[in-house]
């Protein structure tokens, strides 16, 4: 049996490497997290949240699924979305999606891939839904980057629509909701234009994404 023994090699190695930084880190982190955000992305390997921003274990709330996907009947992200607004009064949450996803380009694709297909089926809701924006699919880098932006902004709205975020912007609770898209070729974020801090908010700054992308689209 592979006891994964160099993952575990590592797993000390940095640990003392901490510890050593900082020989309080781990048990003031054991005592409390309270993280400023909630980041929602992409589960591919290549976009791993905390390095991405530079931050710390404790300072970054993650949910991750194939396609950063915020589906209204999810209760596994509800759940993650639930416990960091109301419990750790998160400030900010991000739905980053990332250039390249191979879920996007896979929601298109004629091909079957198993059961996955049924969840890429909201990707190929938001093509439909901007269908007239990106054009016949022809699987072109083009359109991939912009369906990969389009189903971002889709989810960042999908956050503002939930009973969560709106209950939290009844009670006067301070929460902004972020669009970002992340580059693999150079480590880069980009903000999509949508960042909602309240209801009225959501439909100008839908307006305004939407119109950011349609507007590199037609280059
Ligand atoms: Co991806």
């Amino acid at each position: 049996m592979s006891s994964l023994k160099d993952l575990f090699d590592k797993n000390q190695g940095w640990s003392e490497r901490i510890s050593q930084q900082d020989p309080d880190f781990f048990p003031t982190l054991a005592a409390q997290q309270a993280p400023q955000y909630l980041w929602i992305g992409c589960s591919d390997s290549r976009v791993p949240a905390n390095e991405i921003v530079d931050l710390l274990p404790g300072e970054l709330f993650v949910h991750r699924n194939v396609s950063n996907l915020v589906v209204h009947s999810d209760m596994n992200c509800l759940s993650v979305l639930q416990f960091a607004v109301e419990v750790l009064k998160v400030r900010h949450v991000m739905v980053v999606g990332h250039y390249g996803c191979g879920g996007v380009r896979a929601s298109m694709d004629t091909r079957r891939h198993g059961l996955i297909d049924n969840w890429l089926s909201h990707i190929r809701d938001v093509y439909h839904q901007y269908r007239d924006l990106i054009g016949p699919w022809q699987d072109t880098a083009v359109q991939n980057d912009r369906l990969c932006e389009l189903n971002v902004i889709e989810q960042a709205h999908n956050v503002c629509n939930t009973t969560i975020v709106q209950d939290a912007w009844d009670r006067g609770q301070p929460l902004t909701v972020h669009g970002w898209v992340y580059t693999l070729t150079n480590g880069k974020l980009t903000d999509l234009d949508f960042c909602v801090s309240g209801r009225d908010e959501i439909d100008p700054e839908l307006d305004r994404a939407v119109s950011r992308v349609a507007r590199v689209m037609r280059g």
